[in-house]
């Protein structure tokens, strides 16, 4: 039976690795990560200088990102079909496949169809991850929530009459998959007068790190690895019981 052992990797920068983690990544003789065709692959990019020289790499391109709607039945029954296929090639292998996954697996990792397809077929561990979330609201070197601040954790492809409702209610937003739905994600909070108190930050960790005020930045203009946040300021002074 295949062992498969699925490595949270953190935000992005490699110091905030765990050191369960670290150890399977360092030991790994087969890893597997997701990339988009024809590009590195964060993931990928996270653990460089850390792999065996003689790791087999196994690299699983997705067949398609952007370039069909994510709620039409053809890009559905894409990457319905490439974890299908994946997972019977990860189930199919001999000896053990560390998977590598960027933040935590289980906070809207693409590791979880995997999960779903192998979690009775084969040994499988998942080790967690720092999410990017949290890096992101470090880089802004200010708390994200406060006493009884209720956190909203919005996707940037939720239709704008949902973002701008939850956003009127939250205390403390982080909106993901921002990149191309930034101006829709700029307006949802505009809407819910929340744009004045709102930051974008892209590459949390990473190189390239930028922090900015979002009412300033051109929306137009956004990498795939962004977050906007808006910071709780407590609901009520903390209780301290
Ligand atoms: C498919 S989700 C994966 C989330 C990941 N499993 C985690 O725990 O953070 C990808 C989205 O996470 C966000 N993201 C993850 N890491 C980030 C980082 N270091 N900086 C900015 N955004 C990040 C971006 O919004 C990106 O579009």
């Amino acid at each position: 039976m295949a062992r498969i052992i699925c490595a949270g990797l953190g935000p992005g920068d490699p110091d905030l690795i765990s050191v369960r983690s670290d150890r399977v990544i360092r030991a790994a003789t087969q890893v597997a990560y997701f990339r988009k065709a024809g590009r590195r692959g964060q993931a990928r990019a996270i653990v460089e200088g850390m792999l065996r020289p003689e790791a087999v790499e196994l690299a699983m391109e997705y067949p398609v990102t952007t370039e069909l709607p994510f709620d039409s039945p053809a890009y559905n029954g894409a990457l319905a079909a490439f974890y299908d296929g994946w997972a019977d090639r990860l189930a199919a292998m001999e000896g053990e496949v560390v998977v590598l996954c960027e933040g935590d697996p289980f906070f809207y990792g693409s590791f979880m169809h995997l999960y779903t397809r192998l979690r009775d077929r084969v040994d499988l561990q998942v080790i967690p991850g720092i999410t990017g979330m949290a890096g992101c609201w470090h880089a802004t070197g200010t708390p994200i929530t406060w006493g009884d601040d209720v956190l909203s954790v919005l996707m940037g492809t939720l239709p704008e009459a949902d973002l701008v409702a939850h956003m009127r209610k939250a205390d403390a937003l982080a909106v993901m998959k921002t990149g191309r739905n930034l101006p829709k994600v700029r307006r949802a909070l505009e809407s819910a007068g929340r744009l004045g108190d709102a930051w974008l930050i892209e590459r949390g960790t990473m190189p390239g790190e930028r922090v900015a005020r979002l009412a300033e930045v051109d929306a137009a203009d956004c990498p795939y690895f962004a977050i906007v946040l808006v910071h709780g300021h407590g609901r009520r002074p903390e209780v301290v019981e």
